[in-house]
């Protein structure tokens, strides 16, 4: 008799959270980028992009604030509920917004949970790692996965003064193996010297993800719009741009705006007798 797979379980060709840590092993470099909406996220899964982020990185990329602060839990879930939805094969991993990771181990299992149960997403992200220990325990007992972010976090930019380069060299390798001996399943390393993120890759057992962090990360994430050029303004130095895609969209609207104008638009083909 056919077992019935309820909605939220992995279907057969799903990238799962053990199937992940797996790919460190089988030495098997990880892709990830970040999506907000249905269809970038049904691009990138159709891309074969390994994992899916939904970030916090919204705020800025999305609602075009100056950092990732004033994003919600209640915004983070209707993004992330529409990636969800998405996505066929990526694992899906979405950011815990601040300050809902900091409010004690009760609100962080209470608000990661929400993020599980209101969307389709399998894994939680939180910035911290010896600080955010016990919550990182916590909710990896209460079955919900977790990716540390060490290294520059974006959420501490007021306390850092901006977005500097990490190079605290002992600190940053005791916040990767604390998230890690605390549960985390994989540790996201950002804006640290290249040869820092490759020694705390080779000592770990789980997966780094790297961004501004060098080659010898087990994989790499970037913000989607900043690698397909969609970001207007400042693009950190570690993002290489892949398309420019600005370009083409002001190019195609130029060109709508034109044959619109001088009756060129729509032709024959796009009427109806
Ligand atoms: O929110 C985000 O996009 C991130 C980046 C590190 C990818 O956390």
């Amino acid at each position: 008799m056919p077992l019935n797979r309820p909605m939220n379980a992995p279907a057969e060709g799903r990238l799962t959270v053990p199937k992940f840590v797996a790919m460190k092993k089988a030495g098997r470099k990880i892709t990830m980028l970040t999506a907000y909406d249905f269809p970038m996220a049904q691009l990138l899964d159709e891309s074969g992009v390994d994992a899916i982020l939904v970030g916090d990185s919204m705020s800025m990329v999305v609602q075009g604030h100056a950092t990732t602060l004033p994003v919600t839990l209640d915004e983070i879930i209707y993004h992330a509920e529409i990636v969800g939805r998405a996505v066929q094969r990526a694992l899906t991993i979405v950011d815990m917004p601040f300050p809902s990771n900091h409010l004690g181990r009760y609100k962080a299992v209470e608000n990661a949970g929400r993020i599980l149960k209101e969307t389709r997403c399998q894994a939680v992200k939180l910035e911290g790692g010896a600080d955010q220990a016990e919550i990182i325990a916590a909710l990896t007992s209460a079955g919900i996965p977790v990716v540390a972010h060490c290294g520059l976090r974006p959420q501490n930019v007021h306390l850092l003064g901006g977005y500097k380069v990490q190079r605290d060299h002992d600190r940053l390798l005791k916040e990767a193996h604390e998230a890690e001996a605390a549960g985390a399943f994989c540790v996201l390393l950002e804006c640290i010297p290249a040869e820092f993120a490759s020694e705390i890759t080779r000592s770990l057992s789980v997966p780094t993800i790297g961004i501004g962090a060098g080659a010898g990360c087990d994989g790499q994430v970037l913000v989607t719009n900043d690698m397909l050029g969609l970001t207007s303004g400042y693009v950190p130095r570690f993002v290489k741009p892949y398309a420019d895609l600005r370009s083409s969209i002001k190019q195609a609207v130029a060109q709508y705006n034109d044959e619109v104008r001088t009756g060129k638009f729509p032709g024959p083909d796009q009427q109806f007798k």
